[in-house]
């Protein structure tokens, strides 16, 4: 595996069929995983590193975005990577910044509460696909919200790069696997399960009424948790679903002890 600090010192030439992971780091197996499915597709992984300041609308937040480098090395190797990037400020944005607007979609949830957000995520992947021009590019459905952008992007400029969406990696316990979670005490994160306890129970329900109920029940019998929206979710456009809607998925997001934390999984219902 190569690091690199510029695309100017690989020669693209040689990495055939590019696969993209792009991140901002602080690697974990749920990144292993995107880098894993990334090398199934491709001659090539090519994983970016870049902390985009763009779609943080939080300094302090930016400030305490873990920074692991060596940690980094030793999981994209591990996972298969053939270059590790982490390019500096100026390769991504040399000159006028330009937000690409995130639409309807991109102003509810995630988008309602990080003012710019999104805008800022579609800014930096462009920016990814231009520089690298990959057949394939993977993302997490961790970021669910932000994996439906990333494919009405796609769609939209009408770009030829296959978006490929990896599963949730958990831990054996149902905790959504995060960079966020290093800032969490043993405490917290025994806090933190009531999300995926929450989820799992919710998905369980016959209909979608009692879903919302069952979901926002479990979030609020845990007094360390403190919801900041927690819905069940049209996939294809982000509608509060119906019990007729086809693909429900259930969001939530909240805090513990500081940390903001985000999760969804696939609404199933009971199964008869
Ligand atoms: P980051 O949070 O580093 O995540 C990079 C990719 O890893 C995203 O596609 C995310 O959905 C995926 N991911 C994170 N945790 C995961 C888990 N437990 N299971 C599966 N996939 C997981 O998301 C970003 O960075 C940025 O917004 C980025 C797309 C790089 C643009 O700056």
């Amino acid at each position: 595996m190569e690091v690199v600090d510029h695309l100017r010192q690989v020669s693209k030439l040689d990495l055939g069929r590019i696969a993209l992971v792009p991140t901002m780091g602080a690697l974990h197996q749920g990144h292993a995983e995107l880098i894993r499915r990334a090398k199934q597709l491709s001659d090539s992984v090519l994983v970016s590193i870049f902390l985009n300041p763009l779609q943080f609308d939080d300094p302090a937040d930016l400030e305490k975005y873990p920074r692991t480098p060596e940690s980094d090395i030793a999981i994209a190797l591990e996972a298969g990577a053939k270059v590790l990037w982490v390019p500096e400020h100026n390769e991504i944005y040399p000159g006028s910044i330009e937000k690409i607007d995130a639409g309807l979609v991109g102003s509810l949830y995630e988008g309602a509460m990080r003012k710019g957000h999104f805008e800022g995520v579609l800014a930096v992947v462009k920016r990814l696909f231009d520089l690298t021009n990959p057949t394939s590019a993977i993302f997490g459905e961790k970021d669910f919200q932000q994996l439906f952008l990333i494919k009405q992007l796609v769609a939209n400029l009408d770009l030829d790069i296959e978006i490929v969406a990896v599963p949730t990696v958990r831990q054996a316990n149902g905790l959504a696997i995060s960079s966020r979670n290093v800032r969490l005490s043993p405490q917290d994160l025994k806090v933190a399960l009531v999300i995926s306890r929450a989820l799992t129970n919710a998905s369980q329900m016959q209909s979608v009424d009692q879903m919302a109920q069952v979901l926002n029940q479990i979030l609020a019998s845990e007094p360390g948790f403190k919801t900041e929206y927690a819905v069940i979710i049209d996939e294809t456009d982000f509608s509060l679903a119906t019990d007729a809607t086809v693909r429900k998925r259930g969001l939530v997001a909240g805090w513990v002890n500081g940390v903001r934390l985000i999760d969804n999984i696939p609404m199933t219902g009971a199964t008869r």
